[in-house]
């Protein structure tokens, strides 16, 4: 057993960040397109998230998916208090968050899970907690489940080496805190750069990351670059470690890298015959296109189907993507794209109703173009079919206002919306949390806080309070006319755009006509 906590740094929490990839929907929908028996998420089942941060993922999911049993264990205490906090604001009663490390979870008593995740793990430990962390994957890891992992892969990563090792040096040689010291490396890695000096000569790769390094949270910066391990890893590397578990590689939780002709580019892609097996063309795939970082998914050997499995009862809805890019009329090209689009838009159908509605297109070639759409961010995977799309009349009424529908989504919007100006919110209906962002989302601030006709006031407010300049088309409106006209446009299209998604998604619903909203719900700060 290793002392893990004398490795990673504790003085400075994770970020508060939500990654849908860990959805059991998302993980079932990519192990079943690959051929893997799944399990239904309308019965009772086990996640566990193996160093789950501040909670967000593991209070996010186990309110989208009331039948799961979900664990998240950390050893950071300030993690775990963080967790906890979400957990009993937002009255999740599914979730346990475990203050461990995972060489002490090998004497604990855990359920087997049907899912387990890693995300941002493997690569920020050493080879010693690493081999814990196997053992506990191991041990609690059911004969069907299934394991998400993510890291930083090589040889991508390859070029960024020599900048970790220049944070580390610089940081070293700073007073204070971890936050201290990396804030601190920026100012000399800029000079570095500026004038061309390593680790940025030559090093293209370098220079953009500094570039994004500049803007990063620098709680997101410690625990990427200041843990005393970096370790940048192998798909080879890691197969093997699985394989010594009895576990194999069994696809992407990125639904492109699932589809040679979405992820390689045309001129290697005949050096990816469609009969190869797993390990040798992602290993291939790895070395020959160099991603910086991998998303996979493993099973059991033995539990690795190959066969195609029925999507007929799977659900897939409108991302919104196709009308943003202006593709409304389908050409001849992609007519079936375009069609399958429209009759699968509102999603309250699912695959095999929606073959029946398409019935002049063969049923394999329509379900190939969901899948394509689903991989391309046109389409989302849901966990039950979309509500009728709801209209003004029957739902959320002028006059009237609009509350959240689960406890927790209103949780993290008084914490982490008006701290981050973004936040995921939890959809039973998406099986996944839905990104809240932008001008849209503090209209839907404003609404819930004072209902439709005292909003457009509010929103000024809060734009004041927050100092927000409004861009269009990268400039900034200051002329207080315009800015006026465009509050207007942009409400008129929150009633006809956001506040239909997301009552249809079913995150928010009307406010019983004469209820108030109560005073402790309130989301702005000048009215909390
Ligand atoms: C980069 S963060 C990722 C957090 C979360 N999974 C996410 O993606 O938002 C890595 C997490 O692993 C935890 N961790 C690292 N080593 C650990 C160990 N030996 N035992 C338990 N937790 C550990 C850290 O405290 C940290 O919260």
């Amino acid at each position: 057993m290793t002392d893990s906590a004398s490795e990673y740094v504790l003085d400075a929490p994770y970020t508060w960040q939500f990654f849908g990839y860990q959805s059991p929907l998302v993980l079932n929908y990519i192990a079943r397109l690959n051929g893997v028996p799944t399990l239904p998420l309308d019965r009772p089942f086990t996640y566990c998230d193996l160093g789950c941060g501040n909670g967000v993922n593991c209070n996010v999911l186990a309110e989208c998916f009331p039948n799961g049993e979900f664990y998240g264990v950390d050893f950071n205490p300030e993690h775990i208090a963080n967790a906890n906090g979400l957990m009993a604001q937002g009255g999740c009663t599914n979730v346990t968050f475990l203050e461990n490390s995972f060489e002490e979870l090998l004497e604990s008593f855990l359920p087997k899970f049907d899912f387990i995740a890693l995300h941002g793990i493997i690569s920020w430990i050493s080879e010693g907690v690493c081999e814990d962390l196997y053992r506990v994957v191991d041990r609690f890891l059911k004969p069907t489940g299934l394991l998400y992992v993510n890291y930083n892969a090589l040889p991508g990563w390859e070029p960024l080496l020599p900048l970790v090792a220049k944070i580390k040096e610089l940081a070293a040689d700073i007073e204070g805190d971890s936050i201290a010291k990396m804030r601190g490396v920026l100012g000399p890695l800029a000079t570095l750069e500026f004038n061309d000096a390593p680790p940025f000569k030559d090093n293209p790769a370098a220079k953009y990351k500094l570039s994004t390094m500049l803007k990063d949270d620098p709680n997101y910066l410690v625990h990427e670059y200041l843990n005393s391990v970096v370790r940048p890893l192998k798909f080879d590397t890691v197969a093997d470690d699985m394989a010594a578990m009895g576990l194999v590689f069994c696809g992407s939780a990125e639904p492109a890298d699932n589809h040679i002709d979405l992820s390689v580019p045309a001129e290697f892609r005949d050096q990816f015959p469609a009969d190869e097996e797993d390990r040798p063309r992602e290993s291939r795939k790895s070395q020959l296109l160099k991603a910086g970082f991998r998303r996979d998914l493993y099973c059991r050997a033995e539990h690795r189907g190959r066969g195609a499995q029925s999507f007929d009862d799977w659900v897939f809805f409108d991302t919104g993507q196709w009308e943003q890019e202006g593709r409304g009329e389908p050409t001849n090209e992609d007519e079936i794209l375009g069609a399958v689009i429209r009759a699968g838009a509102d999603g309250s159908r699912n695959i095999a109703e929606l073959c029946e509605a398409l019935k002049g297109y063969p049923k394999d070639t329509v379900v190939d173009v969901i899948h394509r759409l689903f991989a391309e961010k046109y389409l989302n995977v849901a966990a039950q079919k979309v509500l009728p799309v709801p209209t003004l009349a029957d739902s959320t009424l002028p006059g009237q206002g609009l509350r959240f529908t689960a406890p927790l989504n209103l949780a993290i919007m008084q914490k982490l919306f008006l701290a981050d100006g973004h936040c995921d919110l939890a959809s039973r209906i998406a099986g996944n949390g839905r990104r809240l962002q932008g001008m849209q989302a503090l209209i839907l601030v404003a609404v819930h806080d004072v209902g439709f006709d005292a909003a457009p006031a509010l929103v000024r407010q809060l734009i004041d309070h927050f100092k927000i300049t409004w861009h269009v088309k990268g400039k900034a409106v200051t002329d207080p006319v315009e800015r006026e006209k465009l509050l207007t446009q942009t409400f008129e299209a929150f009633l006809s755009g956001d506040l239909v998604k997301w009552t249809r998604e079913g995150v928010i619903e009307a406010l019983p006509p004469g209820a108030p909203m109560p005073a402790e719900n309130r989301i702005s700060p000048m009215l909390a």
